[in-house]
C-alpha cells in the first residue's frame, strides 16, 4: 500500500443529448479540460473527507455528499480494507452546474484509492464504481457523466453500449457560461420521468432530441458549424418542452444568439447550471462570453473544438 494514493478527473460538457440519453437516445459529450479535480488518499484513524465544502468524518457528510459514502464503502469492501482513510479533494469544477462534478469526484477518488492500493484499475471497474456513486447522486444516471469525466476523448454515448470515442474536430469555439444557479439534476431527471409517464408527447420530444444528436454527429464530421449551431438551439427548445430550462438559462441563450452565436443551449441536468454557445471563431467567442458576463453569467470559459483528434 502506498503512503499517498492520487487520482484526477475533469469536468464534462454535454454538447447534445442530455436527458434523452437516459431513455436510450445518443448523446455527444466531451471532457472539459479547463476544469479539474484531484483526490489524494492517506491512512487515517477513521474515514474522513477534506474538501472546500466539508471537512470531517465521512459518516457524517451532508445529504449532497452521501454518494461518496456509498462509493468509499464499496471500494473498501472490494479490497477487504478495514482501516480508515483520509480523502482530500481539490477541485475547480463548479458543483451542481451540469459539469459532472459528482461523477468527476467519484472518478478521482476511485483512481486515488486504486493507486493507494497499488492496483491497476480497468475502465470497466472504474465506471462500475462511479455509476454506483452516481445512482445515489442522480437516481437514474445514464452513465454519460462517468464516461465523459474519466477519459480524454469526446464521446458518442449510448446507454448500455460500449464507449465510442468521437472525432470532434470542427472549426468552432464553445463558450460555456455558468448561470451561478445550482442545477437540480436529480429532480430534473425525476420530473422528466414523471412527465414521460403522464404525457404521450414527451416521448416524441425525446425522439426529436435523439434525431438532433444523430444529425449533429454528421454535421460535426462534415465540419459544418453553422448547421451544428442551429441543431443546438433546436435542442434547447426541446429541453424547454421537457421543463428543464429556466429563466436565467433562456435569457443567456437569447443573449448568446443576439451577439452572434451560431447556436446555444443549456448543458447537463438543467434548471440552472451552465449553458453552451457555439461561435465561428475566437473573436466572436470572446464577444459572446463578454456579453454573457454582462448579462449576469457568474463565469465563462472558451473551449476550441478543433483540437480533438
Ligand atoms: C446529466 O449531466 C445528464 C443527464 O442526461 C442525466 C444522465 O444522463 O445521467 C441529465
Amino acid at each position: 500500500m502506498k503512503l499517498i494514493g492520487k487520482g484526477v478527473a475533469s469536468g464534462k460538457i454535454i454538447l447534445m443529448g442530455e436527458h434523452a440519453v437516459v431513455y436510450g437516445q445518443p448523446a455527444i459529450a466531451m471532457p472539459f479540460l479547463a476544469t479539474q479535480i484531484k483526490a489524494e488518499i492517506t491512512a487515517a484513524p477513521e474515514n474522513q473527507l477534506i474538501s472546500s465544502y466539508y471537512q470531517g468524518l465521512l459518516a457524517k457528510v451532508p445529504q449532497a455528499l452521501k454518494n461518496l459514502v456509498t462509493l468509499v464503502y464499496a471500494l473498501q469492501l472490494h479490497f477487504a480494507d478495514n482501516d480508515g482513510l483520509q480523502i482530500t479533494i481539490e477541485s475547480n469544477i463548479p458543483a451542481e452546474r451540469g459539469m459532472g462534478s459528482s461523477a468527476a469526484v467519484a472518478v478521482a477518488i476511485t483512481r486515488a484509492y486504486f493507486d493507494y492500493q497499488e492496483t491497476a484499475l480497468s475502465e470497466k471497474d472504474l465506471l462500475a464504481f462511479v455509476n454506483l456513486s452516481e445512482k445515489v447522486a442522480h437516481g437514474n444516471p445514464s452513465g454519460i457523466d462517468a464516461a465523459a469525466t474519466s477519459g480524454p476523448n469526446p464521446l458518442y454515448f449510448i446507454r448500455g453500449e460500449e464507449l465510442a470515442t468521437f472525432p470532434m474536430n470542427i472549426d468552432a469555439y464553445l463558450i460555456v457560461a455558468d448561470t451561478g444557479i445550482k442545477g437540480q439534476t436529480r429532480q430534473a431527471v425525476a420530473d422528466v420521468a414523471e412527465l414521460y409517464q403522464q404525457n404521450a408527447t414527451i416521448e416524441e420530444v425525446i425522439q426529436n432530441l435523439g434525431k438532433l444528436t444523430k444529425t449533429a454527429r454528421q454535421e460535426i464530421i462534415a465540419n459544418q458549424p453553422h448547421i451544428l449551431g442551429e441543431l443546438m438551439t433546436k435542442a434547447h427548445h426541446c429541453l424547454q418542452q421537457l421543463t428543464i430550462s429556466n429563466t436565467s438559462l433562456d435569457q443567456l441563450v437569447d443573449v448568446a444568439l443576439a451577439h452572434g452565436a451560431l447556436g446555444a443551449k443549456l448543458t447537463g441536468g438543467g434548471r440552472g447550471g451552465c449553458l453552451i454557445a457555439l461561435a465561428s471563431d475566437l473573436t466572436s467567442a470572446e464577444k459572446i462570453a463578454a456579453a454573457q458576463k454582462q448579462a449576469g453569467a457568474k463565469n465563462t470559459w472558451i473551449q476550441g473544438l478543433g483540437g480533438f483528434a
